[in-house]
């Protein structure tokens, strides 16, 4: 049997991968895993047993032994864990503890599926770095911070300012670009997909366009 097809995607905070990624499962009949889940599970799992997620010791064991159930219930989708994940994400010990998860995932995609796709921001470059298809999806800042922004006043309008998710936007890419380990960047291979004048459905349309190109039928 043929290895299965993997589809990478990648880019900064609110650029739009997720919401891309879970069409082109749909559409392919894949799999799909959001890495960031997993950081961001940690990161919760730290902030609620009142760790400091940059101790690395007690990230490490967190890492160790997370399970996706630990976090079934729990508000994953908030700033204060976003920064917690990108807290936990520069320390190599507890990225190596998901690698382990995410390629798994990758190698066996669950429900007999053929392949899958994966976000985050290191996997065409580290988790899936022969994946035959990378996308590396970004945005200007300012607009991502308004998406973002906009999702989080859906959710519970007393949220925060626009200014406020603007800021941690910029440092949580920054500390993401700028780590030693796996840092957020395009493998030379990707195709980058700029989607800041896009709405989803042209955003979907410009990667299907790619990976038909880049996929044999
Ligand atoms: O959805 P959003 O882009 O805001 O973030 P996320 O994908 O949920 O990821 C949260 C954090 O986890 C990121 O800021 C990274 O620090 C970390 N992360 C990572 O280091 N590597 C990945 N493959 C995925 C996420
Ligand atoms: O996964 P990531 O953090 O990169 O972003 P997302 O959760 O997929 O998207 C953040 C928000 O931007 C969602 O509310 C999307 O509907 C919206 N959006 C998008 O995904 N793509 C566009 N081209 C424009 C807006």
């Amino acid at each position: 049997p043929s290895p299965p097809l993997i589809i990478a995607v990648d880019g900064p905070a609110a650029s739009g991968k997720g919401t891309l990624s879970r069409r082109l499962a749909a559409y392919y009949g894949l799999a799909y895993l959001d890495t960031g889940m997993l950081y961001r599970g940690v990161g919760w799992v730290m902030l609620s047993r009142q760790l400091d997620p940059r101790r690395v010791d007690d990230a490490e064991a967190a890492a160790r032994a997370f399970s996706l159930d630990d976090i079934a219930d729990a508000d994953i989708r908030t700033p204060d864990v976003g920064r917690a994940a990108s807290q936990v994400a520069v320390q190599p010990p507890v990225r190596a503890a998901l690698l382990t998860y995410q390629r798994r995932f990758a190698a066996a995609p669950p429900n007999g599926l053929r392949g899958a796709v994966l976000d985050g921001r290191d996997i065409g470059t580290v988790v899936c770095p022969d994946a035959p298809v990378k996308l590396y999806v970004t945005a200007d800042t300012e607009v991502r911070a308004h998406r973002r922004w906009s999702e989080l006043m859906a959710r519970d309008a007393r949220s925060l300012s626009f200014e406020n998710v603007l800021e941690d936007i910029r440092r949580r890419d920054a500390r993401d670009a700028g780590r030693e380990e796996a840092p957020m960047r395009p493998a030379a291979d990707a195709v980058i997909i700029d989607t800041t004048t896009l709405d989803p459905d042209e955003v979907f349309a410009r990667a299907l366009r790619e990976i038909d190109r880049r996929l044999p039928s």
